[in-house]
């Protein structure tokens, strides 16, 4: 038994911020963003506006587009770092967004890697026979925690949602996962703050994404490159056999050293970040949804889907769309 994608489907909140904007509220300019990022523009969400939301619009146009209804779905996994609330999670704001009742609904936390973590664990299940149709959704809301005073950081986040209806077939489908983390990395990326610390920080107005962006670029161009080199031999398959790269899009120039490694041309890869900015656990879906509305990514085309982030954590799937 294995697992395959019958539909996808993402949503971009309406508000667009230019790096024209940007440049009122930071010193930074459009030259600096574009050439060092390759982000233009990202969206972002308004006051009032959540992860669930934008995760219910991606699922509905994912359920759509697999020709199911909300009430086949039996298990719903939200890959996020940026919940409504502490609880319930966002996959049970979600289930009960879409009237169902009684599916198990949670969501996990990889930060960027959020969306390939719920994509390994939604495929066990349904590999195993438990569950049948499964929502598989990365959403955040990154610019909810992003200091604004932090030219280093708060040019690259945005925010989105992809989502997968992930149901049992034959053949793969998904080929095979693979996630990993490394802890001892914490201090390179993180938001310094949370629960069970009391949100000091945040009460104190001193919270917000923290990143040592050279650091980050090193280990993540040099982690991911190991990691398809090792997701295409346990496979064996070469990269040539791949028709899409579709990477987490964090930065322009780490897209590129992967596709390099690859000896990929960037013509099979499927880039979002001029547009979309780095979307946390929403990148990945987002892209493929992009890929496969626009037409560039057809029905039994193998595609190679990468992403790397805080903890750090990283993770990949090969698979037949
Ligand atoms: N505008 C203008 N100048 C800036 C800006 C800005 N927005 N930000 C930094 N600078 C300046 C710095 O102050 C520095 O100036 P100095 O030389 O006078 O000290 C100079 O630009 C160079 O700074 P670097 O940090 O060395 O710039 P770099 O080329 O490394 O690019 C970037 C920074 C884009 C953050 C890059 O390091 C990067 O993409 N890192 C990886 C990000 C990533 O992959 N994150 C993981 C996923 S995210 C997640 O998990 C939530």
């Amino acid at each position: 038994m294995f697992s395959r994608i019958a539909g996808t489907g993402s949503y971009l909140p309406e508000k667009i911020l230019t790096n024209a904007d940007l440049e009122k509220l930071v010193d930074t300019n459009d030259e600096w963003i574009r050439t060092r990022t390759g982000i233009s523009r990202r969206h972002v969400v308004v006051p009032g506006e959540t992860t669930t939301d934008l995760a219910e619009r991606a699922a509905r146009k994912a359920l759509e587009a697999a020709g199911v209804e909300p009430g086949d779905v039996d298990l719903i996994c939200v890959g996020t770092t940026t919940p409504d609330l502490v609880f319930p999670n966002v996959g049970t704001l979600l289930q009960r967004r879409l009237g169902i009742h009684g599916c198990a609904a949670f969501s996990l936390e990889a930060a960027c890697a959020g969306f390939l973590y719920a994509l390994g664990v939604a495929d066990k299940f349904v590999r195993l026979g438990d569950a049948k149709c499964a929502l598989v959704i990365g959403a955040d809301t990154l610019t909810r925690i992003v200091d604004w005073t932090d030219r280093s950081t708060c040019v690259l986040f945005a925010d989105g949602a992809g989502a997968v209806v992930l149901q049992p077939a034959k053949e793969p489908g998904i080929i095979s996962t693979h996630l990993h983390a490394d802890g001892k990395y914490k201090d390179l990326l993180l938001y310094p703050d949370g629960v069970s610390l009391g949100f000091d920080l945040m009460r104190a107005g001193k919270a917000g994404v923290r990143m040592k962006g050279n650091e980050v670029y090193k280990v993540a161009v040099n982690t991911l490159g190991q990691l398809v080199t090792k997701t295409l031999a346990a496979n064996g398959v070469s990269q040539s056999d791949l028709d899409w790269l579709i990477p987490h899009q964090a930065n322009i120039r780490i897209i590129e050293a992967i596709a390099k490694r690859l000896e990929m041309p960037m013509e099979k890869v499927i880039v979002t970040i001029g547009d979309h900015g780095n979307t946390s656990a929403a990148s990945v879906p987002l892209a493929l949804d992009t890929g496969v509305r626009d037409g560039r990514v057809k029905r039994g085309q193998l595609l190679l889907l990468e992403a790397f982030g805080g903890g750090f954590t990283w993770g990949s799937a090969l698979l037949r769309y």
